[in-house]
This record gives structure tokens, sequence and C-alpha cells, in this order.
């Protein structure tokens, strides 16, 4: 890394869950940061979380990336940067079912809107959050990124493979432009601080947060979809990522593209890459490693599947480890330790 924009990245969502450890890791990786953010789904105290570990103030702006004009304005004009890691964008799957016109505009005009001011300023490198979401249920397991996608079950799910694909074409027409699409398996914990979290508004669609919630006496039971299906304990079985390996993918992801422009590297100017932990594991088993490793209990019942879930997904993590070489870290133990401390701290428990 030789200048400072080089140095700076734009983290757009950087209040969320994933983008606040993202950025956490890096600064400690010698990155300068600017945050926008139009806090529509996180609290500006998380920023202040991220400020507390890493000892020192992150720029932020209050920006919705959807609105062209005011991100050239508040953000493109103001800071020099090279890269972009975009995060902004809604995500709660059932929602999306009952509004996916609200999707389809803020997820691709975000996207769109970032992309246009990338190519008007220069800006070459794009990490973007994609999910396993787009493979559906695969035929084959684990999930590669050869795997072929199927259609999304849902408007969440066609954001990403629609987003996937503009930023495919784009990247195509631009020259010097580069992109990664880090497909998230199913991203849980916490920063070992504490001080960063999930903090999800209302009832958690998500798995760990209803087991948190549960185990801190918010919610009563956390209801387990499904005993029948074709696994070895009849509950889905998921690839849970631990947040900081996941962040810590992004770092390498920025870090990989801006080599490869210094190098003046040929080939693909678009790479794709799984990121889990190739181990798959039960709702059951989540649920029980939860309890003995916290030592609390999480009441729960069985329930109806939900609609729309799939069985069983795991990730192929050969590329992510030999090409990026990233490997997931942390053991799920500690993984669910840091998610119930994060939790305890928020409830003030
Ligand atoms: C979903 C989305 C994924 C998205 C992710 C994060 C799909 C198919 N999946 O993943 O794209 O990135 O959310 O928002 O679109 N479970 C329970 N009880 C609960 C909650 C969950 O038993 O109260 C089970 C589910 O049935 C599933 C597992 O826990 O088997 C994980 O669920 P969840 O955390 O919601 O993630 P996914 O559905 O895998």
């Amino acid at each position: 890394m030789s200048s400072s924009k080089q140095k700076t990245v734009l983290v757009a969502g950087g209040a969320g869950y994933i983008g606040t450890h993202t950025t956490v890791e890096l600064i400690e990786a010698g990155y300068d940061v600017v945050i926008a953010d139009d806090l529509s789904n996180a609290d500006i105290s998380a920023v202040r979380g991220v400020e507390a570990i890493v000892g020192r103030s992150v720029p932020f702006v209050e920006v919705d990336c959807c609105d062209t004009e005011a991100l050239r304005r508040e953000v493109f004009e103001k800071y020099a940067f090279d890269s972009v890691i975009h995060f902004a964008a809604y995500k709660a799957v059932g929602e999306s079912v009952a509004e996916p016109l609200k999707y389809f505009r803020n997820n691709l005009d975000s996207l769109l809107s970032v992309l246009a001011l990338m190519k008007e300023f220069d800006v070459h490198n794009i990490v973007f959050s994609s999910s396993a979401t787009v493979y559906g249920q695969p035929d084959e397991l684990p999930a590669t990124e050869q795997t072929p996608r199927q259609r999304a079950n849902s408007p969440y799910g066609l954001t990403k493979q629609m987003s996937e694909d503009i930023i495919q074409d784009t990247v195509a027409a631009v020259p010097g432009m580069r992109a990664i699409a880090l497909r998230y398996f199913n991203p849980i914990g916490a920063h070992p601080s504490a001080l960063i979290g999930e903090l999800p508004k209302g009832v958690p669609n998500n798995l760990v947060p209803f087991i948190t919630q549960t185990a801190a006496g918010v919610r009563k039971e956390l209801a387990v979809f499904g005993d029948d299906y074709d696994t070895p304990d009849g509950s889905c079985l998921r690839d849970y990522i631990d947040v900081v390996d996941l962040a810590r993918a992004h770092v390498v992801a920025v870090s990989r593209m801006v080599e490869r422009t210094a190098a003046g590297a040929e080939g693909d100017r678009y790479e794709i890459f799984n990121i889990g932990t190739g181990r798959p594991v039960s709702v059951l088993e989540l649920v029980h490693r939860f309890e003995e490793v916290n030592g609390v209990a999480v009441p729960h019942r069985i329930a109806e599947r939900r609609p729309g879930d799939v069985e069983k997904i795991w990730a192929a993590t050969d590329k992510a480890n030999d090409v990026l070489g990233w490997h997931a870290e942390r053991d799920l133990g500690e993984t669910l330790r840091a998610a119930w401390a994060w939790e305890k701290r928020v409830r003030g428990l």
C-alpha cells in the first residue's frame, strides 16, 4: 500500500452487524475507513463501539446510499478512497416476501448508485456482501463457487443474485475495476470485547440472536423449525461462520484487489468466494453447544418447518483457503461464548 487513497476504504452500511466488525479489522490491519450508513437498521452506538475498540474516531456520514447526489456530495467528493465494501442492503427474508418492491428498490438502487460513483470517481475495487442463499438447496454438498445458482426463494435472495450479475457486467465494462463477491454462509457471534455485536430490531429472524434473547429471558422459548428433515438429528444443517473471521475475509479481499492492481495482474477482475467453515452443524447441536459452553438454559420446543428454509447447506472453502489464504479460525464454542457475552452486555446482565 502506498498512497492514502489506496489505504482508505469506504464501508457502505458500515454501522451494521458485519460492517462494524469489518471496520474494526480494517483499521487493525492499517486501513483508514469512512463509514456511510443511513441508520435505517443500525444505531450510532455501534459506531461508538467500533471507536472504543480501535481507540480513535472513525469518520461517519449519515447518508442513504440510494441517494446518489447526497452520496456524491457527502462522501465521494469529500474523501479519497480506492476501495468500497458494500453492505448497505436490507436483509430480512420474510419481509422481502411481503414487500418485494422495497427490497428491489433499496438493495439494487444502493448498489447502482455506489457503482456509478465508483466509475465517476475512478474508484477501482468493490467487495460485495453476497450470500449462500444464491445456491438455494444445492444437489451436491458442500456448495462450491461453481455450484449452479438456483432460482432464489425470496426477493432478498434475488437481490443478491441480481447484484452479483450487475457487478460482474459493470466490472467487465469498466477498465481497471475489480470486484470480489463474498458468499457468506451463516454469520454469528460478536467481537471478543463485547463492544459490538448483532442488534436486531424487534423479534429476531435468525437463530443465534433468538437463542441469546431466549437465554436472557427476553423470549420465552425458541421454536426449532422442524425435526423431520433428512439430517442426522432431523433439524436443518448450516455452516455457522464467526463474524470476526468473516470480517477478516473482507480485509483480505480488499488487499488482494489493491495488490493485483499494483502488480498489473491480468485475469479475472471479478471473483467469487464462499466464506464459511466447511462444517455442517444442526440447529439442535447449536442450541446444545450454546447451553453447554455458557452454562445457561435455552428453553426450546420443536415446531413446524419454516417455509422457504433449505434442509442443509455448507461451504466448500478450498477456494477461499487457497486463493485468498483465508481460513476460519475461531472455534464454535468461542463464538457462542462471544454471542452470549454481547447479549448479556446489551441487557445489562
Ligand atoms: C437466512 C437466509 C440467508 C441470510 C440469513 C441472514 C435464506 C434461505 N436464508 O439464512 O440468505 O443471509 O438468513 O439473514 O434465504 N431456526 C430455528 N428457529 C428460529 C430461527 C431459525 O429453528 O427461531 C433455524 C432455521 O430453520 C435454520 C437455522 O435455524 O435451519 C438458521 O436460520 P437463520 O439464522 O434464520 O438463517 P438461514 O435461514 O439459514
